[in-house]
Parts: C-alpha cells; sequence; structure tokens
C-alpha cells in the first residue's frame, strides 16, 4: 500500500481484524485516529483524505498489535473509567467497567471530607475518581511499584494530587494503624488454573493483578484478617470479585466482620459482581445513607 484513503483503509482494517475481534469497527475507528494524530470524527468526516506512507505504516502496525490480542487500551495508552482517561500500560490492570459500580456506590455513600482506602490500586482509576468526585482524602497502595508510579502520574493529570497518597507495599502494611470510612477493594481474584493464556486479551495483563492463588480467594483472606482494625465505626467496604467465588467471598466477609450487614451486588451483565458491607443497617441503603458532616457535590461526569 503506497497511498490509501481513510475509507479504503478502514475497511482494509475492519476485514483484517474481523476474525479477531469482536470489536473491529470500534478499533479500527480508534487505531487509525491514533496512528493519523487525529479524532475518530475526523476520520468520519474526511473519508476520501489520503494517509501518507508512515501513518499507512503505523496503522497497520497497529492493527497487528490488536490481531496478536493485545487489548487496545495497552495499544493507545490510556483507558476510559467512569468518564475520564486514565493512562494505562501492561504494567497495571486495565480498569473494567464493572468496577464502576463499586465506585457509584462509594460516591452514594461518601459525604463530606472522609477517608477512603483503595487496597491494589492498579492505575488508580478508583482512588483517583472517588477523589474527583467527592471531597474525600484517599490512600491508596499497591505491591507493584509500575503501579504506584502510573496512578500517582494519573492523579496528576486529572488534578487529585493533592487528596490523593499512594504507597508501595502488601495489602495494608502501608496504611497499618489508620482508620478509614470506607475502604474498596479490587484484589487480583482469578483462580491460578483459570489465567488466560495468548491470544486472550487478559492474558497481557500482569499476572500479579489477575492471580488469586488456588481458589481466587488468597489476597482476600489476608486483608480480610486486617480489615477489621482499618475500619471506622459507620464504615462501608466493597470488595469485588468473580461472580463464582462471589458467595464465598461474602461467606468470609461475614466471619470477618460479624454483626455488619453483607450483601452481594450485581454488575452491569446481572452477574454477582462485588461484597458489600456497611456498619449500621443506617449505613445499608446505599446511595440514600451516608457519612459525614454533610452532604458533598459529587458531579458525576460521565
Ligand atoms: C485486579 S487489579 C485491580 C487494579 C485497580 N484497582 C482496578 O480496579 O483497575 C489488582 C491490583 O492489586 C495489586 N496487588 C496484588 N497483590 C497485592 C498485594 N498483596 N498488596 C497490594 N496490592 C496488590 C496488583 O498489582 C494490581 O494492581
Amino acid at each position: 500500500m503506497t497511498q490509501s484513503s481513510v475509507a479504503a483503509l478502514f475497511d482494509w482494517g475492519v476485514h483484517d481484524l474481523a476474525e479477531r475481534s469482536e470489536s473491529s469497527r470500534a478499533d479500527v475507528s480508534l487505531l487509525m485516529a491514533h496512528a493519523m494524530g487525529r479524532s475518530r470524527g475526523w476520520l468520519v468526516a474526511q473519508p476520501d483524505a489520503l494517509l501518507s506512507e508512515e501513518q499507512i505504516a503505523a496503522f497497520v502496525e497497529l492493527c497487528n498489535r490488536r490481531k496478536r490480542g493485545e487489548p487496545i487500551a495497552y495499544i493507545l495508552g490510556s483507558a476510559g473509567f467512569y468518564g475520564r482517561e486514565f493512562l494505562v500500560n501492561d504494567r497495571v490492570l486495565v480498569p473494567r467497567p464493572e468496577t464502576e459500580h463499586l465506585v457509584e456506590d462509594a460516591l452514594g455513600f461518601i459525604r463530606g471530607p472522609v477517608r477512603v482506602l483503595d487496597v491494589g490500586t492498579g492505575c488508580g482509576a478508583i482512588a483517583c475518581t472517588i477523589a474527583a468526585e467527592t471531597d474525600a482524602t484517599v490512600d491508596a497502595d499497591d505491591v507493584s511499584p509500575a503501579a504506584i508510579e502510573i496512578a500517582t502520574e494519573n492523579a496528576r493529570r486529572l488534578g487529585v494530587g493533592d487528596r490523593c497518597s499512594f504507597y508501595r507495599g502488601d495489602l495494608v502494611e502501608p496504611v497499618r494503624g489508620n482508620r478509614y470510612d470506607v475502604v474498596i477493594a479490587n484484589l487480583p481474584y482469578v483462580p491460578t488454573g483459570d489465567l488466560p493464556e495468548r491470544p486472550e486479551p487478559a492474558s497481557f495483563e500482569p499476572r500479579e493483578a489477575l492471580d488469586g492463588g488456588p481458589d481466587g480467594l488468597g489476597p482476600y483472606r489476608r486483608l480480610l484478617a486486617e480489615l477489621p482494625a482499618l475500619l471506622g465505626d459507620r464504615a462501608l467496604t466493597l470488595l469485588e470479585a468473580a461472580p463464582p467465588t462471589i458467595s464465598q467471598l461474602a461467606e468470609l466477609v461475614r466471619r470477618a466482620l460479624r454483626d455488619w450487614v453483607v450483601t452481594v451486588c450485581n454488575d452491569y451483565a446481572g452477574l454477582a459482581r462485588y461484597v458489600r458491607a456497611s456498619a449500621s443497617p443506617g449505613a445499608a441503603g446505599g446511595p440514600a445513607a451516608g457519612i459525614g458532616p454533610g452532604a458533598v457535590a459529587t458531579g458525576r461526569s460521565r
């Protein structure tokens, strides 16, 4: 290909990716916009525009990476989460839409300048979103130095660096002795035997972000041994896991937090996705109830 129009190359790309991607049209549009340094809207408006040889070569290379299974977010270097863009690379998990449910739940609960902990923050999607949407102060940690680096950069870019503190360390070790109003964790929860293999997109993600041990609940067992000491009197905790293990996780939470109200909540697909535990019945209703001195403008930006 020495010269080609946007429309012709678009069709070629869709055909090229069709076998490997269920979202080939959307992928091609994102990849071509990225290769050309243009918006997707510009591509739609300029179907007859010609690509240079360099742009064609760059686009073909991006398509090849996608064909090998690499997640589109790694190729583009960013992922959307709750209406914001987060820098990502192959050293952090790509934040998932399911996790937005936990954020939404927390936002309904938070009132005023409360303290929030995000355990296993990855690219900082949960921590930064909560800081951006509320007046909360957020601590977040991760065992991965690369995650702490990228989460810190995301907080800076999103203008919430002053209310987010990121620590490198194992589970609660960096924040032991603190008390929080909200503790959220999306820890690795894939059973080791079910870890994805190439060319599945998730196989490109760091193993330490996925591997939950033999039954997928290893990291949560360790967290639950320390969780009660971290939670304030009227706190909320939200723990994401896989649908097949969620009832077992709920049982572990009930044992760790006796007398708390423990429920299992669903994701967009109607699948059981996270365990919610609130300290008092007054806080169990989710969005209507909350803690803190007064209402906070949450300013949802989706
Ligand atoms: C499933 S990813 C979730 C990332 C992010 N919270 C999100 O929702 O997109 C799990 C994260 O937990 C981190 N992690 C794994 N084991 C950990 C541990 N023992 N202590 C702290 N973080 C851990 C991983 O490095 C990874 O970033």
